[in-house]
């Protein structure tokens, strides 16, 4: 049992960001910033290339350089391919179960949102989030919108798509840009294979990532994406001729090469959840949701919610009780350290004990 003592400040377990921090290689090359990577702008594009970064992140994927897009943050990815290409009076297609920016967006430049729910079901025992292919492909083909999005794995659900599901979708689709929205790759699986063949098939697809979570970057704001060869006006809008933040470009250029220290952080998270999942599942009316993210779902009775708030508030952890239309009975608990997630539990059976 931990003692709450300890926890003199705020936990932070509401917004999916990384309790274990970065490589520390990243703080290595911290020590040693110089006056060039402060004062002058990178002189990458005098060497034919946008970034150190994007080209190495082309090159392990054996893509031209020009199809791996950067931003600041993935957030921004979203804004700025959104923006580009959904005109006033357009659809895009979103997940109804998802993240609260996706529906503010459209609205940005005089666009309108169209859902597809998600179902419930089990995975493994576990309960779950479902894509419903046959959903989403009668949806598209009735609304047509123009700009179709997939999170994969979804925030705040935690599920992911199957590549069958997600080719046999993509295929019906093909009069749309679409993007996937994998900000959250890396805790499931670490997989890439899929990243070329899809970019070969379709065209008119962006796979859009970041370094914020995995990499547990959030604060350098720095995202990429690929994009499919028919998106060359989207290549070129997203150049920046002065170059990018050099310190995020170097520490996200560093953290991608240290796959042993982020894949030891992510067997420690992936044992807690096994630890939520048994735990959750022993309390009454809880439901923990499986996940492939860094944050698990859990439903909860709603007599709960707003009193067990107050206790977690108190013992200084902040976990994220949703508001939204689809999530009245909901709280979404972003993973910490091992020693977080246990004072975590440990304070929630005391509070359902008492
Ligand atoms: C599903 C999803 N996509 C994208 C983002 C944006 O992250 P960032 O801008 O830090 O890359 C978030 C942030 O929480 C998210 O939950």
């Amino acid at each position: 049992m931990t003692d709450p003592k300890k926890y003199k400040e705020l936990q932070y377990l509401d917004r999916n960001e990384s309790q274990y921090g970065p490589t520390p290689k990243c703080y290595d090359f911290l020590k040693e910033v110089t006056i060039d990577e402060l004062a002058n702008y990178s002189r990458d594009f005098a060497k034919g290339i946008k970034s150190s970064l994007s080209k190495m992140i082309a090159d392990e994927f054996k893509l031209p350089e020009r199809q791996v897009i950067l931003s600041y943050g993935s957030e921004d990815l979203l804004k700025q391919i959104i923006h580009y290409y959904l005109d006033r009076k357009e659809k895009i297609l979103i997940p109804k179960e998802a993240w609260w920016y996706y529906k503010k967006v459209a609205y940005e430049v005089g666009g309108f949102n169209v859902e597809y729910p998600m179902t419930r079901g089990k995975e493994n025992g576990v309960a779950t989030f479902l894509y419903d292919v046959d959903k989403m492909i009668e949806i598209y083909d009735r609304e047509k919108p123009r700009i179709v999005l997939i999170a994969s794995p979804n925030n705040p659900t935690g599920n992911r798509i199957s590549k069958d599901d997600l080719h046999r979708f993509l295929d019906a689709c093909r009069g749309a840009l679409v993007m996937i929205d994998e900000a959250y790759w890396g805790f499931g699986s670490v997989e890439n294979d899929y990243v070329k063949p899809f970019l070969d098939e379709f065209p008119n697809l962006v796979i859009c990532r970041t370094f914020s979570k995995y990499f547990a970057l959030a604060g350098c704001r720095i995202g990429y994406a690929f994009a499919g060869k028919n998106l060359e006006e989207l290549m070129n809008y997203t150049v920046r001729y002065l170059g990018y933040n050099r310190l995020s470009e170097k520490l996200a250029e560093i953290a991608y090469k240290d796959r042993d220290y982020y894949g030891k952080v992510t067997n420690l998270m992936q044992e807690d959840k096994e630890y939520f999942y048994k735990e959750f599942g022993k309390m009454k009316g809880f439901t923990p949701y499986k996940s492939y993210a860094n944050f698990m779902l859990v439903d909860m009775p709603l007599e709960v919610r707003k009193d067990m708030n107050k206790f977690l508030k108190e013992r200084n952890l902040l976990i994220k009780f949703l508001d939204e239309e689809a999530f009245k009975t909901e709280a979404r608990i972003t993973l910490g350290t091992r020693e977080q997630n246990y004072y975590l539990m440990d304070s929630i059976k005391e509070f359902l004990g008492k």
